[in-house]
């Protein structure tokens, strides 16, 4: 029978990765992983529950209508990296600010700054469809004891010192990477561990799968647009047509991609200038992975991980995938003479 190896001893036997380490990332690592397991409990039965599935009546930052679970999921990410004393900052999708927790005693020497979409695609969860969590996690510039500074928390996503996902999808796992290459594990429920499945992730090199809400399509910038055009046209030699996937959960169209090959795009809309996804917490960490994956992550006209970030929550345009796709929607843009929508 193959052995398993959990989670938590991968994250140990990593640590060596790291000589100077001393196991406080992988610490934090561990508590992530603890709350994913938690709201993953809560996913799995939320249609058993009364209550849990459905609006808060309230919205979040962006005006969005709140889902009971995102509510949930948020609460039991912050709570683990509160009690596990590794973060010293949290931005989360679902907060307005960012939440300071080095006033809370156990966190007072922590390094570890957290931004993260607790639960990512959540209009998906009342049917059944995946969804997931995204987090990046920085090491604070500033000294332990100091005052955090902006520099400290708007870092930019070259400077991610981790990144990953969860996927609660119809199985559930967690891919993430230390910037040494990406793994993913699989919950395995009987024994409640993340187990390693899916050692040294690579995207293929081809893809044939577009995701791109097409709904949008008359909003869209011409490249793009033409882009479109291209993937639909029949051509035998290069695969196409190519086949058209939208989830409506980045994190599981993503991770298809990823194991498949393929482009996501979120562009910017005559409607909304700098697309809709954020960059702290869906972008960047989603960009690192498919980088160290081999892949390739561009707002359309730069590298998504060297953005200087301006503010927790701003929004950029991603066009995320296997590096030939995704060049071959940039040689679109670029050849549009106009980023005209119409
Ligand atoms: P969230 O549920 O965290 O707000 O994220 C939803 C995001 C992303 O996961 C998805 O790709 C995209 O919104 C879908 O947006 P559209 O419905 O506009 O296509
Ligand atoms: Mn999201
Ligand atoms: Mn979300």
């Amino acid at each position: 029978m193959k052995s398993l190896k959990t989670l938590g001893q991968f994250i140990i036997e990593k640590q060596a990765d790291f000589p100077y380490a001393k196991g406080e990332l992988s610490r934090l690592l561990r508590d992530i992983g603890i709350a994913a397991k938690i709201v993953n409990r809560e996913i799995n039965k939320a249609g058993l529950i009364d209550d849990i599935l459905g609006r808060t009546g309230d919205t979040n930052v962006f005006g969005e209508s709140q889902k009971k679970l995102d509510v949930y999921a948020d609460e039991q990410f912050i709570a683990a990296l509160k009690s596990g004393g590794e973060c010293c900052f949290v931005a989360s999708e679902e907060q307005e600010e960012g939440i300071e927790l080095v006033d809370s005693g156990i966190s007072k020497n922590a390094k570890y700054i957290v931004c993260i979409d607790p639960l990512d695609g959540s209009s998906n969860i009342e049917v059944n469809v995946s969804v997931g969590t995204i987090f990046s996690i920085y090491r604070r510039k500033s000294a332990v004891g100091e005052q955090l500074t902006q520099e400290d928390v708007l870092q930019c996503g070259l400077d991610q010192v981790a990144a990953g996902y969860i996927i609660y999808g119809s199985s559930t796992m967690l891919v993430y990477t230390t910037g040494k290459g990406v793994n993913g594990f699989t919950l395995d429920p009987s024994i409640g561990e993340f187990c390693l499945s899916h050692p040294n992730m690579k995207i293929p090199e081809t893809g044939q799968i577009y995701s791109i809400n097409e709904g949008n399509y008359l909003k869209f910038p011409q490249g793009i647009k033409n882009y479109i055009k291209y993937c639909q046209e029949v051509d035998p030699e290069s695969k196409r047509p190519y086949t058209s996937r939208y989830i409506g959960s980045m994190v599981a169209d993503i991770h298809r991609n990823l194991l498949l090959g393929g482009v996501f795009i979120y562009p910017q809309t005559a409607l909304q200038p700098n697309g809709k996804l954020r960059l702290m917490y869906e972008c960047n960490p989603l960009a690192f992975i498919i980088e160290q994956a081999g892949g390739k992550a561009s707002t359309g006209t730069e590298r998504i991980l060297e953005i200087i970030p301006e503010e927790l929550h701003q929004r950029v345009p991603a066009i995320i995938g296997n590096t030939e796709m995704v060049d071959k929607v940039l040689e679109f843009i670029a050849n549009s003479k106009t980023i005209s929508y119409v």
